[in-house]
């Protein structure tokens, strides 16, 4: 079994004896699953390369370890719920049983299409059962899954298939998020249609039935195939450093990259992170309200949870759907033990309804966790007063596409909990704050950069195709550490605050968005000569999109011109890149290098044009008065 942390001693314990002999450690938790061969060597690493291998020489399918090994043992016990769109529709149950069937059908469906091992699928799906199925399906013939967040645009889905030449697209004919019900098959069609010569099938599950345009050489029908296949498929037999999917995400410098995780490190650690940070017991029921088109759903919707024989639910729908009180409702209904959600959604809830939960019985809750962004103090306390009611202490973990898993959190009941602190790394985990040379701080009481010098199984291997990028972005900025892009502060007694980004990502409503491809977007507006985006502090979305933008001409109508960006950038990338405010400007402030200065705009976008710091060495430093003359409010 893994190991399943219980006391602060045995946490102790466990956190010194993973530094002291990491591969030992580690060696222990990888052997409590299925191999069909064990590996050679714990752990290679050399993060200068980068180069990491963990578990070499074994072979596994996670398919085998999410599904099969439970069979004897949970067959008949639920794996998924689902709960769906809308509150007065049934939800749909399936035990593990069910859904090794199901995940059979799927993976023979891949394979009499051609899929074959190493492929790439690309996957543009809703929040409904069959995207685990099929994400299973492809993990248990080997093909590697690439899911793009549905609410990206077709520009964007373009991108994304072309960089990993995805073999095939797996998406549905419609999805329902709240009151709407987005034609997706569309975007996927007309992304196709941007030349990705790669895709040679598309499979389409239906959900709401509504009329899509259908081309019988390349578009095939779920119900039709799936359904009519065999529910035996044997498992492929995978490398552990083999590639288990490819996730984009955003960074501080042009387009986003295919974070890369493999097999056999990913599997060990989302189990035993999840294990020790929900403290799930068997029987419990964990909802995690991620969407799957992220890495919390990857990690703790699907493989985690089914790795730990865990009962995980899936929502369909949108948190104020059909009103603020939905979230509640479905943890009443399905007595949900372990509620994992995101800060955008719980200052969103509260600013709906204050005294919402209470009318709810939420006593079967044991933990409430909270990812994705830094969760504010009132947030915080409304989280833990009306939903946590003192039975369920708050877990804010902290972690990152390219960590796979949670790396620092409270561990439930075992270390204390304290407003806006990540609190403690995880055994196995060695995190550092750094000054901006580089050097280790030392003690507490400290502020730096958070790197992390040793690695854990679930590190990202490389970014697909581009291993130099890996290594730019996560290795160079500190020999010997991969760097996470994050400041924090470390307490008097060593418990971590992450305070946000020090690069140029923001994080909208908990969505990494590179301030780069914002400007990329809005600079293929015809009006447009230059933009510069920046993050500013937003009260329900975290931070929000502020672009300066530079058109050639006076603009006329500036409302016409905004409505142009917005629309812009929603074809380029996708509303949720859309900037919050749009400040058309005569100059952008340069250096005598010519690069934007961008700590002024963010100050001015904060509202803090008392703090611009010195402005004379800039090339056009006239431009100031009239930056901060324009501001938004
Ligand atoms: C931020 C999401 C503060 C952080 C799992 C990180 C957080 C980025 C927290 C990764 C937290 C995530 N407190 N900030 N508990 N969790 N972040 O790749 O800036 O979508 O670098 O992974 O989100 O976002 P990503």
């Amino acid at each position: 079994m893994t190991l399943q942390i219980k006391s602060l001693e045995q946490y102790q314990e466990a956190y010194k004896n993973s530094v002291e002999n990491p591969e030992g450690f580690w060696a222990e938790q990888a052997e409590t699953f299925t191999w069909f061969e064990k590996w050679h060597t714990v752990l290679h690493h050399d993060f200068v390369t980068p180069d990491v291998r963990w578990f070499e020489g074994g072979k596994l399918n996670i398919t085998v370890n999410c599904l099969d090994r439970h069979i004897a043992t949970k067959g008949d016990q639920t794996a998924i719920i689902w709960e769906a769109n809308e509150a007065f529709e049934p939800s749909k149950r399936y035990t593990y049983k069910q859904l090794l069937a199901e995940v059979n059908k799927c993976a023979n469906t891949l394979k009499a299409q051609g899929v074959k091992k190493g492929d790439r699928i690309c996957f543009y799906m809703p929040m409904i059962p069959e995207v685990a199925i099929a994400m299973l399906a492809c993990a248990r013939i080997g093909a590697i899954h690439s899911v793009v967040f549905a609410g990206f645009s077709a520009n964007a889905l373009a991108d994304r298939i072309k960089d990993a030449e995805c073999k095939m697209v797996i998406c549905s004919d419609y999805n329902r998020r709240g009151p709407k019900n987005i034609p997706v098959k569309d975007v996927v069609d007309e992304a196709i249609s941007m030349g990705c010569a790669s895709v040679e099938k598309v499979l389409v599950y239906k959900t709401t039935g509504g009329k899509v345009n259908w081309n019988s050489n390349i578009d095939i029908w779920w119900h039709e195939t799936v359904d009519t296949m065999s529910d035996q498929c044997e498992p492929e037999v995978m490398d552990a450093e083999d590639m288990l999917f490819i996730l984009y995400t955003s960074g501080s410098t042009g387009k986003p990259k295919g974070v890369v995780h493999t097999c056999g490190g990913y599997m060990v650690y989302t189990c035993y992170s999840f294990k020790n940070v929900f403290q799930y017991q068997d029987g419990d029921i964990y909802w995690c309200t991620a969407d799957v088109g992220w890495i919390t759903g990857h990690s703790y919707i699907l493989y985690g949870p089914l790795l730990a024989g865990a009962t995980t639910m899936m929502f369909e729908g949108v948190p104020g759907h059909p009103d603020a009180g939905r979230f509640w409702h479905v943890c009443e209904k399905h007595r949900v033990n372990q509620f994992y959600t995101a800060p955008t959604a719980i200052r969103a809830l509260m600013a709906a309804g204050w005294h919402e939960p209470e009318k709810y019985d939420l006593s079967y809750l044991k933990v409430i966790g909270s990812v994705g962004e830094p969760i504010n103090e009132e947030a915080w306390h409304w989280y833990d007063e009306k939903v946590g009611r003192g039975h369920a202490p708050i877990v804010d973990t902290w972690w990152q596409t390219e960590t796979g898993g949670i790396l620092i959190t409270p561990l439930p009941g075992i270390t204390d909990t304290k407003p806006c602190f990540a609190s403690y790394p995880l055994p196995g985990v060695q995190p550092v704050l750094l000054d901006a040379n580089g050097v280790e701080l030392e003690g507490n009481n400290v502020e730096g950069l958070l790197c992390v010098k040793f690695p854990w199984p679930s590190i990202l291997r490389t970014t697909y195709g581009d291993h130099e990028r890996c290594r730019t972005n996560y290795f160079a900025a500190f020999k010997n550490y991969y760097f996470t892009g994050d400041g924090a502060k470390r307490d008097e007694d060593g418990r971590y605050r992450i305070i946000g980004r020090v690069d140029d990502v923001i994080n909208v409503s908990g969505h990494r968005i590179g301030t780069a491809e914002v400007e990329d977007a809005i600079d293929q507006h015809s009006g447009v000569v230059e933009s510069a985006v920046v993050g500013y502090p937003h009260d329900i979305k975290g931070q929000g999109i502020y672009a300066y933008v530079k058109p050639h001409h006076e603009v006329v109508d500036a409302e016409h011109f905004r409505r142009e960006i917005l629309a812009v950038v929603t074809k380029h990338i996708g509303p949720i890149a859309k900037p919050d405010k749009i400040q058309i400007v005569t100059q952008l402030p340069k250096t005598r290098s010519g690069k934007i200065m961008r700590r002024i705009l963010r100050k001015i976008a904060e509202g803090q044009t008392d703090q611009l710091g010195d402005t004379s060495t800039l090339l056009n430093p006239e431009c100031v008065e009239e930056l901060k003359a324009g501001a938004l409010e």
